[in-house]
């Protein structure tokens, strides 16, 4: 799993959605030996693939702290992905960056959420008690405040699809997301760039911003169905995508981030994260295209 160089670039996170997004934007202008990747197992399928990819795979568990300024030796800079736990986030967070501290990193990108020390988001807290503890640290460190993934929606078109309905709890709140892919290939040129990016805070967000409405249009649009949006108070809201069997802590938060959106909290019109890609970010009409394609429609 080694490689003849001394990796300068570490990913966090890089079995997850994103990380691996990431590898692959990186690994088109980086040599495979100047990057390393964290997991939690060492030796399973998913650690052999990314050792595959010529990158060397270390152990970096946030849960245990031991494990993670050892992984972090030699690393100039650093792309820390924000974990998905929703109860441990803080701690695991803390851990991570105590130990990019005592392995002297040279440079953190933290993924973290737009707009996030105003956000009235409930998963902003995490994010700002993050940034506060980087602020802290004394480590040079720039932020990646990520919008809205795209994917979060298309996750319910096929529900759509069946039931005749979007539905929702943003009102007519606009949305500036953009897709996972788009974030990957920021968080790839800011990890890999020579400019002095310490200090930088970047909003991250899609370039055109839509109403759920306007996306339910666009669905009835390519999939030529009728699929109106379908407005529900965040209680009402919450319950049906219990209903629809996920977690109470993922519905939840769902139901949450939606009551943000109707405020604007998942706007942005910076254009940052377009100008970080030089090019457009993906727009709503080519994820969903994408999605009735995987949906086989
Ligand atoms: N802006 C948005 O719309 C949005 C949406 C979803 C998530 N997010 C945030 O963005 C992050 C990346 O997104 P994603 O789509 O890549 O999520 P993901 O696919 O769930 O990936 C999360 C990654 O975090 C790793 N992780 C979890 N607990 C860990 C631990 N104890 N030690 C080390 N690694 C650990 C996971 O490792 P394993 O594979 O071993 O579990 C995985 O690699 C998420 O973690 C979340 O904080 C943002």
């Amino acid at each position: 799993m080694s490689t003849s160089s001394q990796p300068r670039i570490f990913i966090t996170g890089a079995t997850g959605e994103l990380g691996a997004l990431v590898l692959d934007q990186l690994l088109a202008t980086v040599a495979s030996g100047e990057i390393a990747v964290g997991v939690r197992v060492a030796d399973d399928d998913r650690a052999r693939k990314l050792a595959a990819k010529g990158v060397q795979v270390r152990v970096a568990d946030y849960d245990r702290p031991e494990t993670l300024a050892t992984a972090f030796a030699g690393v100039e800079r650093l792309l820390f992905i924000s974990s998905n736990s929703l109860d441990r986030r803080p701690t695991q967070h803390r851990a991570l960056i105590d130990a990019a501290v005592q392995a002297r990193v040279g440079f953190v990108a933290y993924t973290s959420l737009l707009h996030a020390d105003v956000s009235p988001l409930g998963l902003a807290a995490d994010h700002r008690a993050t940034e506060a503890m980087l602020a802290a640290s004394g480590l040079p460190y720039a932020l990646l405040r990520n919008g809205w993934y795209t994917e979060n929606y298309m996750a319910s078109v096929a529900p759509a699809l069946a039931h005749h309905a979007f539905v929702g709890s943003a009102r007519d709140g606009r949305i500036s997301s953009a897709s996972r892919a788009d974030y990957a290939a920021a968080a790839a040129a800011v990890v890999r760039s020579n400019d002095d990016l310490a200090g930088r805070v970047f909003e991250l967000a899609g370039d055109t911003a839509y109403t759920l409405s306007e996306l339910a249009q666009e669905l009835s649009h390519q999939s030529a169905e009728t699929v109106p949006y379908v407005d529900l108070p965040m209680a009402e809201y919450r319950s049906a995508l219990v209903g629809a069997g996920l977690p109470a802590d993922v519905a939840a938060l769902l139901a949450d981030s939606d009551a943000g959106a109707a405020e604007g909290a998942l706007f942005d019109e910076g254009r940052q994260l377009g100008a970080l890609l030089g090019r457009p970010t993906t727009p709503l009409a080519s994820s969903i295209a994408e999605t009735l394609r995987a949906l086989g429609r």
